[in-house]
């Protein structure tokens, strides 16, 4: 349908670009809940977002991130077939002390990233589209954090 057309044209040219993108996001994310960046432990000093932001390791947990938005992207007629790696996602980020309630803020910086990124193309149906996919993934990974 429409949305996954409005999804499909929008991460074309952005998943051609993941950690730029990224990158965008999860300033994004730690500007509005800095306490995030203690979450993680990298060798690099995450102790100020500047170099979290740019150590290694934040940058492959950046890619990591954008390559699971593009497998729900490329599998957008049948979300359902991520479930089982989206509850094992889950349980690794319950694991290393995410809370569920972080999933609201990710999804605003997520949403932050594609209106800086699409300019114009950045609409209100464009923002519903994502905003039902991306409550998707975040149901499936919060099955993670079920007994
Ligand atoms: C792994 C933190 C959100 C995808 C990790 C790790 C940490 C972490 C500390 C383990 C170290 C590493 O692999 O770098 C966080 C925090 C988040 C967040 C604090 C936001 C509150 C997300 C989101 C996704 C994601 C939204 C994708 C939708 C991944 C993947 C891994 C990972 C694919 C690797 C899991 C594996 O080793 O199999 N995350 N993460 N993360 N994260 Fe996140």
């Amino acid at each position: 349908g429409k949305d996954k057309e409005l999804i499909r044209g929008s991460w074309e040219s952005l998943g051609k670009n993941k950690v730029p993108h990224g990158v965008i996001m999860f300033s994004r994310l730690f500007e509005l809940d800095p306490a995030l960046l203690s979450l993680f432990h990298y060798s690099t000093n995450c102790g100020s977002t500047q170099d979290c932001l740019s150590s290694p390791e934040f940058l492959d947990h950046v890619t990591k991130v954008m390559l699971v938005i593009d497998a729900a992207v490329s599998h957008l007629d049948d979300l359902h077939s991520l479930e089982d790696f989206l509850l094992n996602l889950g349980r690794k980020h319950q694991a290393v002390g995410v809370h569920t309630q972080s999933f609201a803020v990710v999804g605003e910086s997520l949403l932050y990233m594609l209106q800086c990124s699409l300019g114009q193309a950045y609409t209100a149906p464009l923002r519903q589209a994502w905003l039902n996919m991306y409550s998707i993934v975040v149901a499936a990974m919060s099955r993670g954090w079920a007994k």
